[in-house]
């Protein structure tokens, strides 16, 4: 259907995984084809679109209040429209559809985690019929690939391997919001990748629930290793993954890590519990034993690689030694980032009807004390850095200071250095510079640039 947008402003809001910041360019890549104009904010915007996550309570609850106080928010002066048209997608879209409507009667639209490609069409529908205009998908017919995106960085490229996910951890939502896992063709992903490195791009991150189940329901087994070399072969100078389950990270993607060149040395390997109990609760379908083999083998084909994890404190039933398990794993590995949750219960995951008599505060209380491990290892993990010389690849500045530098080392660091003197701090974004570091801090280091890398 041919229509255009043209002489509207557009802003999007997005929540959660970077499954749902990828799905957002490509809504805005869709959007500036209809020639509608993208604004930062709200009061600007003729159109909102939030992209939604529901994968632990507090989402859900920023959600509605955001939702609702746009209401009180006028319309900019000179909008071709009468009314600020809104939209709401991604997995709470997914999972309450029309519902929503009820709750919100103010939404324009209601779309999903598979139709993605409807949006524009369905803005278009609301504008010119008004009342609710409301898709959702089942399934995705096809793996969504040949739809535009606009790249937040010119520098920087998601790159979706896998969508869906088969797992079904038990207190996970993603495998009812995103449905089944698909791989998509590994032509496609190198085709892809080659044009994102021919325009320039120097780090790609390849994404998917899970990484390492990569061509399973394409090709009968996993070939996440053969993806790894197809895509240091396009001669991308950095190349990332997320997210990788223990289950299924094979011993070949393990060694690439010490023969590919353009693959950092990082990985995010979501633990969730060092109790092998709760680990059973959780259908993780590993042991503690298997992800500290695991961590070994990782760390001797690469030995300086850094480590991150995601956590969940509190699942139904977790006791105390439950948690001491967790707590000493995480001491034992001794991880550069921990991403901590508090368990969030969700309906219709099975985890949702176990009961749990621990209060509260007790999980606070373990809560709160994961943390202070997690920083600490991670200011330890980052002393030895001090007097290296390490490649930065430029962000752009400290959101404190618009003289700081801010940009990320091979292991995933942030790292800070004044802009050199004479240097426009916009010429040296997406560029990878040497930077000597002076001092390190708990979740970043600082030094000085000393030369283009
Ligand atoms: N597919 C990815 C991550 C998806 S969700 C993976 O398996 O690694 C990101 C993280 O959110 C999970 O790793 C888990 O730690 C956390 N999470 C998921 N469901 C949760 C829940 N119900 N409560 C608290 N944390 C949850
Ligand atoms: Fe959720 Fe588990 Fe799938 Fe990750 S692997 S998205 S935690 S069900
Ligand atoms: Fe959230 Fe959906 Fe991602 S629930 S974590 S945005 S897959």
């Amino acid at each position: 259907m041919s229509f255009s947008l043209s002489g509207m402003t557009y802003c999007i809001h997005t929540f959660g995984c970077p499954m749902n910041k990828h799905d957002s360019e490509r809504i805005s890549g869709m959007l500036d084809t209809k020639e509608a104009l993208p604004v930062a904010t709200i009061e600007e915007a003729d159109i909102v679109v939030f992209v939604t996550c529901c994968v632990r309570e507090a989402a859900d609850v920023r959600l509605y209040g955001q939702v609702q106080s746009i209401k009180n928010i006028p319309l900019r002066e000179g909008s071709p429209l009468r009314k600020r048209i809104l939209a709401v997608g991604g997995c709470i879209g997914q999972r309450d559809g029309e519902k929503l409507t009820n709750e919100m009667p103010h939404l324009d639209v209601v779309f999903g985690t598979h139709n993605i490609a409807s949006l524009p069409m369905l803005i278009a529908a609301a504008i010119e019929n008004g009342g609710h205009q409301v898709e959702i998908l089942e399934s995705a017919a096809d793996f969504p690939t040949s739809l535009p995106t606009s790249r937040e960085h010119a520098w920087a490229a998601w790159l979706p391997i896998t969508i869906g996910c088969n797992n079904f951890c038990s207190y996970c939502i993603v495998p009812y919001v995103r449905g089944r896992e698909k791989s998509r063709p590994l032509e496609d992903i190198v085709a892809e990748a080659k044009a994102y490195v021919d325009a320039g791009v120097k780090e790609i991150t390849l994404l998917g629930q899970n990484v390492n189940s990569y061509g399973r329901d394409l090709y009968g087994e996993p070939r996440f290793a053969d993806v790894l070399d197809a895509l240091d072969a396009t001669g991308v100078e950095r190349l990332r993954f997320a997210t990788s389950h223990p289950k299924d990270l094979t011993d070949e993607v393990i060694e690439r890590f010490g023969t590919l060149k353009s693959l950092m040395p990082y990985l995010h390997l979501p633990v969730q519990s060092g109790s092998t109990r709760i680990l059973k609760e959780m259908n993780r379908r590993y042991t503690r034993e298997h992800y500290l083999d695991l961590v070994r083998k990782v760390r001797s084909a690469c030995p300086d690689i850094a480590l991150s994890t995601d956590v969940i404190v509190g699942f139904p039933g977790e006791t105390e030694e439950d948690f001491q398990e967790t707590k000493s794993l995480i001491e034992q590995v001794g991880y550069n980032q921990v991403f901590t949750f508090i368990y969030s219960k969700r309906e219709g995951t099975p985890a949702a009807l176990i009961d749990d008599p621990t209060p509260r505060e007790v999980i606070q209380r373990r809560f709160d004390s994961l943390v202070e491990v997690v920083q600490d290892s991670a200011y330890r993990l980052n002393q030895p850095e001090v007097g290296r010389t390490l490649p930065v690849l430029v962000e752009g500045v400290s959101k404190r200071d618009g003289l700081i530098l801010a940009g990320k080392s091979p292991h995933n660091k942030t790292v800070h250095a004044p802009v050199p003197e004479g240097v426009r701090p916009e010429d040296l974004e997406g560029t990878i510079v040497n930077v000597l570091i002076s001092e390190a801090k708990t979740w970043y280091l600082s030094g000085h640039v000393v030369g283009a890398s």
